[in-house]
């Protein structure tokens, strides 16, 4: 496989100068105007998802320049790659197959490309542990005694489960209640345990790693707990997800669902990391989750890159980090269940592509992920979208609105889309006839996601489409979107400060930390 890396190709010198001669100035107002077709060129229906991209700052001759830029880059081969189960995780030396998780198995397949063939054994292990832990989430459905879930896990342990609980809160089974518990604060665990009650509660320890130590705090605090009010039978109130299945088993857990190091933590709510979601929505439910998934995927593999969803979104990434310099990116969910959907998308995309050097560790000349930000709306309206409008920053936004409610109280849902709809041009069209303060500049770009209703297969179909989405401008910087080396200092120092807030030594620490040591312990 040989990729190139975006700023060693023609196309990224071309696109250079397209951005100098028209794309500087582009103006979303007059390509409106001079092109009736500019909403049917720059919109698509992709497996649950349509999107209209037709206000963002692009012409057809750019978006052929990027296209051009990501055959240049090899960003099909790249996605060839991480599709056929190569080691493309290249400083952990590992395969990157969250895909797998949401193929079907293969005696369901119609007809299985080579590459499926040569990760069979995986795939039938998938399939295996996926049987057994919807099993195990019918099981604690059935049981009416079981009252309250607790999720333990923190990052991509917690996010991605949390995210699609919340969701999905419409399908969510009635007699049960889902917590997740993921920073070391106490405050959290807590509050959460002072709702519960040893003989109804679900203890999940959710950790790839098992040695997070937010994590095992908190679990060893909630056994602790547990055992504190009477409670003895560990094996049915607690059960690990985890890849490190020795770790689970010495902490007394007997019940683990295991998954494999070739499932990123951000990428790994398809596995066994998904168990709260099985539980809140039943196995028929979290099967179709994953079927959502897998069309995206299949779309993403197979259609062309001028059709392909995730491609346009992840060029624009890059035309916008790029080449016009935008920072930020805002999420704007339309969906008050959505409200985890921006921290979520964070992760995802912070700590895929927050990296300066390119897969070899050669420093980029160039920027990288932007930062993403966002509350559902109408809220974020009444907050923050005051500076969208008038701030001195541009930030391109994306939208997500539904379009059937799950509420069905009268006039609501019209005027939530009358909002979403409204803000999207607002940014666009501005102002300009008012001096002063009333100016609004307009041509603020967005893009808008639309989902038919918020199910699990169209959820499901639209986080594979951000995975992709952030698969390719990762791959266009040539950096590695599947390690994350950049968490790893701050944990060391903290073992390190840790002892020094017990013992109250400072010595040899900088001048701050020495200081707020002093002020904290005091
Ligand atoms: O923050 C770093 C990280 O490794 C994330 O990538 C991961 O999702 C999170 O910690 C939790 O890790 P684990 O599931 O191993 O506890």
């Amino acid at each position: 496989m040989k990729l190139t890396r975006c700023d060693h190709t023609p196309a990224w010198t071309a696109l250079q100068t397209q951005f100098d001669t028209d794309g500087r100035s582009f103006d979303l107002r007059t390509a409106f105007a001079a092109d009736a077709n500019r909403f049917a060129t720059f919109s698509q229906q992709a497996p649950h998802v349509f999107a209209d991209l037709s206000k963002n700052l692009i012409d057809a001759a750019t978006e052929q320049t990027l296209l051009e830029l990501a055959r240049q880059c090899g960003l099909e081969q790249h996605r060839d790659a991480m599709f056929a189960g190569d080691k493309i995780n290249n400083t952990e030396n590992r395969a990157v197959m969250h895909w797998l998780l949401r193929n079907p198995p293969l005696a369901l397949m119609h007809s299985a490309r080579p590459a499926i063939q040569s990760v069979a054994s995986e795939l039938a292990a998938v399939h295996t542990t996926l049987d057994a832990m919807l099993a195990f989430a019918e099981k604690v459905r059935a049981d009416d005694q079981i009252t309250d879930v607790v999720n333990i896990g923190i990052g991509g342990s917690d996010l991605g489960p949390q995210m699609a609980v919340v969701a999905l809160d419409g399908y969510v089974m009635p007699g049960k209640r889902f917590h997740f518990v993921s920073n070391v604060d106490g405050h959290e665990l807590a509050s959460v345990l002072k709702k519960v009650k040893v003989q109804n509660t679900l203890f999940l320890i959710a950790s790839k790693t098992f040695t997070t130590i937010e994590t095992m705090t908190n679990a060893n605090s909630a056994k602790a707990w547990f055992e504190a009010q009477g409670g003895t039978d560990i094996a049915r109130h607690f059960a690990a997800l985890s890849t490190n299945v020795a770790a689970a088993n010495a902490f007394g857990i007997s019940t683990t669902f295991g998954f494999w190091d070739w499932v990123g933590g951000r990428y790994s709510v398809w596995s066994a990391i998904g168990l709260p979601l099985a539980i809140a929505i039943g196995a028929t439910g979290f099967r179709a989750f994953l079927a959502g998934a897998h069309e995206m995927d299949e779309h993403f593999r197979t259609a062309p890159l001028a059709q392909n969803l995730p491609v346009r979104l992840g060029l624009l990434d890059v035309w916008y980090r790029n080449f016009h310099g935008f920072t930020s990116r805002s999420v704007a969910p339309y969906h008050c269940a959505l409200k985890r959907y921006p921290a979520y998308l964070q992760q995802l995309e912070m700590e895929s592509n927050g990296k300066r050097v390119d897969a070899s560790g050669a420093a980029l000349p160039f920027d990288t992920s932007p930062v993403l930000w966002g509350e559902p709306g109408t809220n974020g309206q009444h907050a923050y979208y005051q500076m969208l409008h008038q701030g001195t920053d541009v930030v391109p936004v994306e939208f997500v609105a539904v379009k059937k409610p799950r509420a069905s109280l009268p006039g609501h849902h019209t005027l939530l889309l009358a909002n979403v709809l409204a803000q999207a041009q607002a940014l666009m069209q501005g102002k300009t006839d008012a001096g002063g303060h009333k100016h609004f500049p307009g041509n603020r770009p967005s893009s808008f996601l639309v989902l038919d209703e918020l199910t699990p297969a169209s959820l499901g179909a639209l986080i594979a489409l951000q995975e992709h989405r952030v698969f390719v401008s990762g791959s266009l910087w040539g950096i590695n979107s599947f390690d994350q080396w950049g968490v790893e200092l701050g944990k060391v120092l903290a073992k390190d400060v840790e002892a020094r807030l017990l013992s109250g030594d400072g010595h040899g620490l900088d001048g701050s930390t020495a200081g707020l040591l002093d002020r904290l312990r005091a």
